[in-house]
């Protein structure tokens, strides 16, 4: 069975589908992290995104697993971490438009879902990915809201940070990831939207498990 869990950056998604695949004991899987690695590889080979021949070079070298404890591997190393830093964040959403990435990741994560139940996360999941998914969530906060809470995360890891750059750049994305061309961040039609503003972590993950209890045991 397939949950897709989609909404904009910092919404409260990857943990909330971490904790609802811990629940469920489904694999949870992460489509951000997966452009977040593909975008590491291409500053690493200094990759020219205005070159196809050169996009397509790129995207054919990049072999990603996920292990059982969600840790990423491409090409044999570990990117876990270097996945989450600035300059990986900075060029994602120009790295993520582009049709070669979307096409090889999209299949990856169709394979990947092939024969396990999965708690899918990312943009395009319920529109794009999985469609017929039996279950699609559309997670949104406000956006103040969610540069508050990435403020939060960043500032115990990084300290220097100012809470006006990370709005901007929150929003920035934002226009990105919703304007793009291919399959833009989009609430599906049949997608129940959770509104995480004001609801804590443990609520949210609650609300999408008895959504899904009541439907899979029919008391809705
Ligand atoms: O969820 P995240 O912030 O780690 O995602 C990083 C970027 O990847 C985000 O800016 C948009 C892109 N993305 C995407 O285009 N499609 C997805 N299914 C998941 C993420």
């Amino acid at each position: 069975m397939i949950i897709a869990i989609d909404g904009p950056a910092a919404s409260g998604k990857s943990t909330t589908a971490k904790k609802v695949a811990e629940k469920l004991n489904y694999t949870h899987l992460d489509t951000g992290a997966m452009y977040r690695a593909v975008t590491l590889f291409f500053l690493d080979n200094q990759t020219v995104l205005s070159d196809p021949n050169q996009i397509q070079h790129s995207v054919d070298l990049i072999r990603l697993k996920f292990l059982q404890d969600q840790t990423l591997i491409m090409n044999d190393i570990d990117v876990s971490a270097e996945i989450r830093t600035g300059k990986v964040t900075d060029y994602v959403s120009e790295v993520s438009a582009l049709k070669q990435v979307r096409e090889k990741m999209v299949h990856l994560q169709r394979e990947i879902a092939k024969f396990q139940d999965v708690v899918v996360e990312g943009r395009d999941i319920g529109t794009h990915v999985f469609p017929k998914a039996k279950f699609k969530f559309f997670i949104i906060a406000d956006v103040e809201k969610r540069a508050q809470r990435r403020f939060n995360e960043m500032k115990n890891k990084i300290g220097d940070i100012n809470f006006k750059d990370v709005l901007l750049d929150l929003k920035e994305r934002d226009k990105k990831d919703a304007s793009r061309k291919i399959s833009p961040l989009k609430k599906a039609k049949d997608a129940i939207v959770i509104d995480t503003t004001s609801l804590t972590i443990d609520e949210q993950v609650d609300k999408i498990i008895d959504i899904v209890n009541n439907k899979i045991h029919n008391r809705s």
